[in-house]
């Protein structure tokens, strides 16, 4: 913060910010454009193609998405996961967590989600809506094992958004599952899930700094077979 900010009453600073937001429009550079009447029958390999270029032109963790769902007391709540596959043939967006947290909690008790990507380098958004189911255990077991012995001490450790009133019960507890690691190379964290989202609504968003923007959306009614795609006004 500057002196000149020090200054300003917590009125003003407000104010500057709002300034400050709304000359700074998102999505004001150069963006690809989308032909809809292009786009492939079934919204998974848009969805790859997309997510490909992304990477491919290097927009940071292009993969990680944001996961909505909704609350035990019905509020949504939102957090980023990172997605781990797609399965064009089942249609099924697949990420990991545990069970024993808020989100494998509140999954259990609904089974939907909603998934957003952004790549901003694009200006472009995904939106995928659908029912939730789990992986079997012998899989999970199974990609368990290739993990980074990092990320499966973190899984050990468990108890996701607990309160933590002291770091050092997270460091024993850290402590504890490397020594359990160590000892067991097999071990498998008792939460650790695998969800695939079975999408029922896909939605592409090209942005366009004239605010043209462009959206498509793919519909598949749950136990219906055939995708049906249509415009949308954005
Ligand atoms: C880049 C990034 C990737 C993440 N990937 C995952 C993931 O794949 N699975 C997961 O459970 N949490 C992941 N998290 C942590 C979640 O955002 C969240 O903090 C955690 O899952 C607890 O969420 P919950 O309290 O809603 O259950 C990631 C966070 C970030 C910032």
């Amino acid at each position: 913060m500057t002196t000149e900010e020090h200054a300003q009453t917590p009125g003003q600073r407000l104010t500057a910010l709002r300034e400050l937001l709304i000359h700074r429009p998102p999505m004001a550079r150069e963006l690809p454009g989308f032909e809809p009447t292009q786009a492939p029958a079934e919204p998974v390999e848009l969805f790859v193609r997309w997510l490909l270029a992304a990477m491919r032109d290097g927009v940071p963790d292009a993969q990680v998405l944001t996961l909505g769902t909704t609350g035990l007391d019905g509020t949504p709540d939102a957090r980023i996961v990172t997605l781990r596959d797609v399965d064009p043939a089942a249609g099924e967006w697949w990420f990991w967590g545990e069970t024993d947290s808020p989100k494998g909690r509140q999954l259990a008790a609904d089974p939907r989600a909603a998934l957003t990507w952004y790549w901003p380098a694009f200006g472009r958004q995904v939106r995928v809506r659908g029912a939730v189911r789990t992986g079997d255990a012998g899989a999970a077991a199974g990609t368990f094992q290739l993990l980074s012995p990092k990320s499966r001490a973190a899984s050990l450790v468990g108890r996701q958004s607990e309160p933590l009133a002291e770091v050092a019960q997270f460091r024993s507890a850290w402590a504890a599952a490397e020594h359990e690691l160590a000892a067991d190379q097999g071990i498998v964290a008792a939460g650790y899930t695998q969800y695939a989202v079975r999408a029922e609504e896909v939605e592409f968003w090209q942005g366009a700094g004239d605010r043209r923007h462009v959206r498509l959306a793919y519909r598949r009614p749950a136990g219906a077979g055939e995708w049906t795609r249509g415009m949308l006004w954005p």
